[in-house]
């Protein structure tokens, strides 16, 4: 039996992968200032992706998660906002087409500002200094100044989501015409690749049943729908997550307000840690991210703490053991959740379990070991009477060199000539319409 749950009672745990800033003062009073600032989600959006959650999770919708491994300040512009919507909302087409089920559209968006890293400082060239822990804690530039963890940073981090929701919900509100238009998606990179007739075809066919329905129904698609968008980032910086939970009139309980999903990352999910105490109090859907260290038991025990009376649609599990060792890992959890009668939503992260280092030391990922882990995971799935509901993808709109393969078949060489990210690899836009192609196939109807 746990004491009972406060905003704070995650304090008196161990709290791992925490800042240590140099003065506590500054960090209260900014702490404070977020406590009476407005939320930048409401509770009822939050519990409309719920039960939109508990829908995949009963096979009846599907889950898109994507964005950057890490968002940055100088990234919040309006062109690599419309591009990452513009991507996710192009992929979600593409899904509701194969699938024939409503898509769940979740960016990694609008907070997904602070990183877990595998050690706390870093040392080039001799010299020793704290690691970049995302834009919420310090800046990525290797100096003594810039590696400071800043209090200020959780400020600036709350005013660029603000600025990055408000963009999107304009957007989303219905300037995106163009979505609906498949034959204006630039698809030239598919070139003379052996799937790009594949990809026409598809790319056709979705025309095509859009222009059947603005023909039967007289209305254009773009005027009918008010695409709904979700945000998620990973809740690690556990006073910027209390600073924004709060409870609201007329309903039960505390809602983390900073996102609609916040999930618990690979390296923070222990049973007796302070991140499992905080989520299990909070009434979003939430997700815990599961790597090859994942026990049985465990994923059981973290079930019955962060959702004890089985609520659908708040509690997604995120597997992400790499296209290697998926065989070995997953499927003992899927029978021990199928025994416990488990219900939650299971979805594949195929890009963490596949992170290489190059020789030239290139932080890569093959487009191939991504797509290989996706069909074993469906697969899988299928085997243990089970069923993905999701997938979680780092990605973005813009054409950068991160990830290799792909019908543009990137080279381990072509990685220097637009590597961007200070975290982990992304697909390019590229990449990730044809993943998204390829996953639509997977789940066609049978
Ligand atoms: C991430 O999603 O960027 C991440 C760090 O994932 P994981 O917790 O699965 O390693
Ligand atoms: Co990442």
């Amino acid at each position: 039996m746990r004491p009972p749950w406060t905003p704070t009672s995650w304090q008196s745990r161990p709290a791992a992968q925490q800042p240590q800033y140099d003065d506590p003062g500054q960090l209260d009073q900014v702490v404070a200032s977020l406590s009476r600032l407005p939320p930048l989600v409401t509770s009822w959006e939050i519990e409309a992706l719920k039960q939109k959650l508990a829908q995949a999770a009963a096979g009846d919708a599907f889950l898109l998660q994507g964005g950057d491994c890490s968002e940055s300040f100088e990234d919040c512009n309006p062109e690599t906002i419309v591009g990452k919507l513009k991507v996710l909302l192009q992929i979600s087409l593409v899904l509701v087409h194969g699938s024939k089920r409503p898509i769940i559209r979740l960016g990694r968006i609008a907070g997904q500002y602070a990183k877990p890293r595998s050690a706390a400082t870093e040392t080039r060239g001799g010299v020793t200094l704290p690691c970049y822990r995302g834009d919420l804690v310090n800046g990525s530039e290797f100096t003594a100044a810039g590696r400071r963890p800043d209090p200020q940073r959780l400020l600036a981090a709350y005013q660029r989501s603000a600025l990055t929701l408000n963009f999107i919900r304009a957007l989303s509100a219905g300037g995106f015409a163009d979505l609906h238009h498949p034959e204006a998606w630039d698809l030239r990179f598919v070139g003379q690749s052996s799937r790009a007739q594949q990809y026409h075809r598809l790319l056709e066919a979705l025309g095509d049943s859009i222009r059947f329905l603005e023909a039967i129904t007289g209305v254009k698609i773009s005027e009918l729908e008010r695409i709904d968008f979700f945000t998620s980032h990973e809740g690690l910086h556990l006073l910027y997550e209390q600073s924004q939970t709060r409870t609201v009139p007329h309903r039960d309980g505390w809602y983390n307000l900073t996102a609609h999903l916040p999930w618990i990352g690979d390296r923070t999910r222990s049973l007796d840690g302070a991140h499992v105490e905080f989520f299990r109090g909070i009434r979003n859907p939430i997700a815990v991210k599961l790597g090859p260290s994942a026990q049985p038991d465990e994923v059981l025990e973290l079930a019955a703490v962060l959702n004890p009376h089985g609520e659908p649609g708040r509690l997604t599990l995120i597997h992400r053991f790499g296209q290697d060792q998926i065989q070995r890992c997953l499927p003992p959890i899927l029978a021990a959740a199928r025994r416990a009668d488990l219900n939650v939503l299971w979805s594949c992260d195929p890009m963490h379990g596949n992170t290489l280092t190059t020789a030239d030391g290139w932080k890569t990922r093959r487009f191939d070991h991504i797509l290989s882990e996706l069909h074993q995971a469906f697969a899988i799935h299928r085997d243990a009477g089970t069923h993905l509901g999701g997938v979680h993808l780092e990605l973005t709109g813009e054409n950068v060199t991160e990830c290799t393969g792909g019908a543009g078949e990137l080279a381990e060489s072509d990685l220097p000539r637009a590597y961007k990210s200070s975290v982990d690899p992304r697909l390019n836009y590229e990449q990730a319409m044809e993943i998204a192609f390829l996953i639509a196939a997977e789940m066609r109807p049978e």
